[in-house]
């Protein structure tokens, strides 16, 4: 009998889970629980005998892999997999997927709402700004990037996308300006809101040369990774802009110094939370039990992002 191991340091909401748990168990499989885990080592422990393994942040990497002997598919029930070591599983045999789209309306709707909180005054009962007749840059128009160019239209906003991987009939097909250079997002919209990946190209790709070239009353939304940002540069920026304003689901690594120095230009959720909601739980934690019974029952593959 195949035992799958739902890892996630952040719980799935409980409706998530009951659904997971129903999808394996009708399929015959067990299904085992660690939520909340303390330490690294009750992951080691809780992986060595299991065949497929249902993630979310978790980080898989070498060690985990080398700890989970009869692993042979990791699912992480989300978008972004730059906490799978996919060199490592790929060494190992082990099958990676990722459950892409599943949880894109929640971070959009994440994405927007911290803007109208920021635009607000973070509900300090002061004058704020509207988003209307505001210009917003979508940085990737993927999954995520789709929905929040959707979300702004209905906030009245003027979006444009910037994404060399997507042809820019398609964008101009969903009412979305497309920019030819990354520059010319950041030179056109007061908001940009990052959809990058974390990867070797990406990674503190975002600074002080496209930040400065963001128009005045200028706010970066980013609700992708910490790790695509340059924290030196946008601490200057910070400095050099008192215009500058900068809202995340995931917290930087310099967040104190901006909260000591940069009151009322910034706002962080506690926890990366975009995915945060029934909704995308159940979504992306049935995709992800769903991929692993047809990779088990019928050798299928899709959405391997280790091939
Ligand atoms: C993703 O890559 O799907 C999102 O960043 C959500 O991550 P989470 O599952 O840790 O909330």
């Amino acid at each position: 009998m195949n035992k799958i191991l739902v890892a996630t340091d952040k719980p799935f909401a409980a409706s998530a889970v009951n659904g997971i748990r129903k999808i394996t168990e009708e399929a015959g499989y067990e299904l085992r629980l660690l939520e909340k885990y303390n330490s690294k080592t009750e992951l080691l422990e809780a992986v060595a005998d299991v065949e497929a393994m249902i993630i979310r942040s978790d980080i898989v990497d070498a060690e985990v892999l080398d700890a989970a002997k009869k692993l042979k598919i990791v699912v992480r029930a989300g978008a972004g997999y730059d906490n799978i070591d996919l060199v490592a599983a790929s060494a190992k045999g082990v099958v990676a997927m990722n459950t892409p789209g599943q949880n894109s309306n929640a971070v959009a709707e994440l994405a927007l709402g911290m803007m109208v909180y920021m635009a607000r005054g973070a509900f300090n009962g002061t004058s704020g700004t509207e988003l209307k007749d505001k210009s917003i840059g979508i940085h990737a128009y993927g999954n995520v990037g789709r929905y929040v160019g959707k979300i702004a239209h209905g906030f009245g906003m003027k979006v444009y996308a910037f994404d060399p991987y997507v042809k820019a009939d398609a964008m101009i097909a969903e009412g979305v300006t497309p920019v030819h250079t990354v520059e010319d997002l950041y030179k056109t919209c007061q908001y940009v809101s990052l959809h990058i990946p974390a990867n070797e190209q990406t990674k503190k790709s975002i600074g002080k040369k496209l930040l400065s070239l963001m128009p005045k009353g200028a706010t970066l939304v980013n609700t992708a990774r910490k790790e695509v940002i340059n924290e030196e540069e946008l601490l200057s920026v910070f400095e050099e802009r008192p215009d500058f304003k900068y809202i995340s689901d995931i917290e930087p690594g310099c967040k104190v110094e901006i909260a000591e120095k940069f009151a009322g230009r910034y706002f962080f959720t506690p926890k990366k939370m975009g995915a945060q909601t029934s909704e995308a739980n159940n979504n992306a934690g049935l995709a992800a039990a769903t991929q692993i019974v047809n990779f088990f029952e019928k050798g299928d593959r899709t959405y391997q992002v280790n091939k």
